[in-house]
């Protein structure tokens, strides 16, 4: 039995990963970017797909707004859904990983569980997991969407890091921060994370 299926069967395929990597000439990864809304989840994972493109890797962006738009959007933001929301994007970028392709994904994922469970999905360093170390107030500053000036007014209701919590990683691989009050540029950013895939090979 595995979750609520019973009489299933693993099958495997003759061509496996390393084929697919040997064929790619790279290795799969996930890279998880988490951070608040507004805190340049989506702007770092476009610079690094264009950075990692230049480069002739290939690389696939799961965007958590725009998945809601399609494979999630039976979910909303409680805390189960977001929950499920996480898992089923682990699920999806470890299958992307498998094909061999640097998957990025980009999702506020708020809980520390959640995301832990993703990492557990993943074996071998393959899950890089990003911090956007923003504060708050330069989230709110920004405010793209405008809907952190909803939260406030309490338009909309649970949003991160006004009243629903999000948690900081405790271990994660790369950290973006601001430097004397200044925020990296995209392309900095990026550069970031690719020299860290560089010397992981
Ligand atoms: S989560 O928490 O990981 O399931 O969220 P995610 O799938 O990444 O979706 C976040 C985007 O949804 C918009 N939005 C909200 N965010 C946080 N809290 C609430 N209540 C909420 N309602 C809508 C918002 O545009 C987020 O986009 P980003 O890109 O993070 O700003």
């Amino acid at each position: 039995t595995v979750g609520n299926s019973t009489n299933i069967f693993w099958h495997e395929c003759p061509v496996g990963k390393l084929d697919r990597q040997r064929l790619l000439n790279q290795k799969g990864c996930v890279v998880w970017i988490t951070g608040l809304s507004g805190s340049g989840k989506s702007t770092l994972a476009c610079s690094l797909g264009r950075e990692l493109h230049s480069r002739g890797k290939l690389s696939y962006i799961l965007d958590g707004d725009n998945l809601r738009h399609g494979l999630n959007k039976d979910l909303g933001f409680k805390a189960e859904d977001r929950t499920e929301n996480i898992r089923r994007v682990g699920e999806v970028a470890k299958l992307f990983a498998d094909a061999g392709l640097i998957c990025i994904a980009s999702l506020i994922s708020p809980y520390r569980k959640d995301r832990d469970g993703c990492r557990a999905m993943l074996t071998d360093g393959n899950f890089i997991e990003v911090f956007m170390n923003m504060p708050l107030a330069v989230c709110e500053e920004r405010d793209a969407k405008g809907l952190y000036k909803l939260a406030r007014a309490g338009k909309i209701k649970g949003f991160t890091g006004i009243d629903d919590p999000y948690e900081p990683p405790l271990n994660c691989e790369i950290e973006i921060i601001q430097k004397d009050g200044v925020c990296p540029t995209p392309y900095e950013m990026a550069g970031q994370v690719t020299s860290y895939l560089e010397d992981k090979g």
